[in-house]
């Protein structure tokens, strides 16, 4: 009797401890269920300028905006191409891979690469200038797939008047850009018929790659009396090499956004990068809430603001009217 009621004692203190540890393992499953809970979205950023640095903060505090942040409930694969086409593909493909719900790209080379590698993924585009041009979209208002987001409209046709009042005297301008970047290939359209209109002779610079830069700018010098750059970012990622080229010969750069005044640009009709940032970030919170990216209008902006640069103006020996100065929404000394 006695022998059998240690056998139970036994068999009860066992049972116990099956429970307990059954209940713990279940417990602790529970706790690495929530911590995965996390939204994944991948991010692929073309290349390194501050202007895409700034777009990625913006998004980040839009998502947050739009109730999402990494110390809670989303987790950011985040990729850098660094200007380099056969990594915008391996990392598209990775993103992908990686299992993430949804992917932004940031600049058009980034949305082009995501949108090879998935017509089923929301992407979200972050600041893309053309995406019917660059075929990510067919209709701005009614993308119809799996991808809408943001464009960066720069009002370029804006900067013919400012090169007038900024440098009367010059009658060619040379436009520097990418022949790679669709995002380039519209905004030099524009920018030459409205400075073709206001009388200015313009000359085409393209570049295959940052590579050739220096000598295309040196040989440019020569032939320009200004030089103007639309929003491109194989020119943005290597605009110091294009500022101490161009200033050799005392030619103005005339740049399309702030980040490249500041950079060494004289002026520019700009629009806030990191505004582009919050706008796309926000939208990726409505998305990743539900909503249809097909039936998601492209958000646009297009209303610029003028900055220029007083020090570069004073280096160049040119002075910038008080007109000018008055309506700079920023004034760089
Ligand atoms: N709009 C560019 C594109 O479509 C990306 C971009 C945003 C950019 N801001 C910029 C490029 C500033 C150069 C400078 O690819």
């Amino acid at each position: 009797m006695m022998k059998n009621k240690n056998l139970l004692a036994t068999i009860i203190a066992l049972t116990v401890m099956v429970v307990a540890a059954l209940f713990l393992t279940q417990k602790e499953q529970n706790n690495s269920t929530n911590s995965t809970e996390k939204v994944k979205i991948g991010v692929l950023q073309f290349v390194t300028h501050d202007s895409l640095d700034e777009i990625y903060k913006g998004i980040k505090a839009g998502l947050e905006e739009g109730g999402y942040t990494t110390t809670e409930n989303l987790s950011i694969d985040f990729m850098n191409a660094e200007g380099d086409q056969s990594q915008v593909q391996t990392m598209s493909k990775k993103l992908v891979d990686n299992g993430n719900e949804l992917l932004i790209g940031i600049a058009t080379p980034a949305a082009q690469g995501l949108a090879n590698a998935t017509t089923e993924l929301p992407i979200i585009m972050g600041a893309v200038t053309d995406p019917v041009g660059a075929n990510l979209v067919t209709d701005l208002k009614n993308p119809g797939g799996n991808i809408t987001g943001v464009s960066d409209q720069t009002p370029v046709a804006d900067t013919v008047s400012l090169i007038k009042e900024i440098t009367p005297d010059a009658k060619t301008i040379g436009v520097l850009y990418s022949s790679n970047e669709d995002n380039s290939k519209i905004q030099v359209a524009e920018f030459k018929a409205a400075a073709e209109e206001a009388g200015y002779t313009v000359l085409e610079y393209a570049v295959a790659s940052s590579n050739e830069l220096a000598s295309t700018v040196e040989v440019a010098s020569s032939k320009v009396d200004a030089f103007f750059t639309p929003v491109d970012n194989t020119v943005a990622s290597a605009f110091s090499t294009v500022v101490s080229v161009a200033n050799k010969s005392k030619t103005p750069i005339f740049t399309s956004v702030e980040d490249m005044v500041e950079g060494g640009g004289i002026a520019s009709v700009t629009l806030s990068q990191y505004d582009l940032g919050v706008a796309t970030g926000k939208m990726t919170a409505k998305i990743l809430d539900g909503a249809n990216p097909a039936d998601t209008p492209v958000q646009i902006f297009n209303e610029g603001t003028v900055v220029v640069n007083q020090k570069v103006a004073k280096e160049l020996g040119i002075t910038l009217s008080d007109d000018v100065i008055n309506q700079a929404s920023k004034v760089i000394e």
